[in-house]
């Protein structure tokens, strides 16, 4: 059985990664692969169970290096429930942020990259994204969205990470754009302030050429390899 590819959405908040992974989805399926969507933190129940704590805040009173903790905890339970049983069976597995939102965030609230390097070793192993979209977005514009969401949905609250200053924004947004170009073997950049439907465009032929002809690769829910 050929393994399926496991490819991560990472940005910062308002960047659209929800819809980008959705409309991949949509139409990797219309080309007949089997889809697994996830998110982090999250994506299987343990995982779930920790997402509260670190969203709502609760962990923040712990400091920055249990927080890192927590995440890679849930990290580790979802890639030995959720994503590696995904991947075995041959499917694809989009994700909504991995290894690079630790980096970034736990590493900008001042965790030594020594621990956090330890952290991802044992919560991943060796599984590595075969692709990592980084969805880019100018700060403002994404806190704007995200002001228009909660507007939206009757004033929601901001999650722990939303509610932090400008500056801190934007230094996230550098090193993300830092790690796609110390590996850009695996990460490529897409620009998110353009209109949802170009972003998807732009994603889909990235996805094309890099992992190959979608077709090629495909295995098939009937069994049957490629188109
Ligand atoms: P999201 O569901 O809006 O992406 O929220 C997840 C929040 O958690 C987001 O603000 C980024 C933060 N986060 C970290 O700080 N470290 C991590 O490892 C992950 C996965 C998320």
């Amino acid at each position: 059985m050929l393994r399926g590819q496991f490819i991560t959405f990472e940005g910062g908040e308002g960047a659209g990664k929800s819809t980008q992974i959705a409309r991949l989805a949509e139409y990797l399926r219309s080309c007949g692969v089997d889809v697994v969507t996830t998110r982090e933190p999250g994506g299987s129940p343990g995982a779930e169970a920790v997402r509260h704590v670190l969203l709502s805040g609760a962990a923040e009173a712990l400091g920055p290096e249990a927080e890192a903790i927590l995440f890679s905890a849930a990290r580790a339970d979802h890639v030995a429930e959720t994503i590696e049983p995904a991947l075995a069976a041959g499917k694809w597995v989009l994700c909504d942020r991995f290894i690079d939102s630790t980096r970034v965030y736990q590493g900008e609230s001042g965790v030594e990259p020594a621990l956090l390097e330890k952290l991802e070793d044992v919560a991943v192993g060796r599984l590595s994204p075969d692709l990592t979209v980084i969805v880019d977005i100018p700060p403002r514009l994404g806190l704007k969205r995200i002001a228009g969401r909660d507007s939206a949905s009757g004033g929601a609250e901001k999650d722990r990470f939303e509610r932090e200053n400008l500056d801190v924004h934007a230094n996230r947004r550098a090193r993300f754009l830092e790690i796609a170009r110390s590996e850009p073997e695996r990460c490529v950049v897409v620009d998110g302030s353009r209109k949802p439907e170009q972003v998807a465009a732009a994603i889909i032929e990235i996805v094309e050429g890099r992992l190959g002809p979608i077709a090629d690769s495909v295995v098939r829910t009937d069994g049957r390899a490629g188109k």
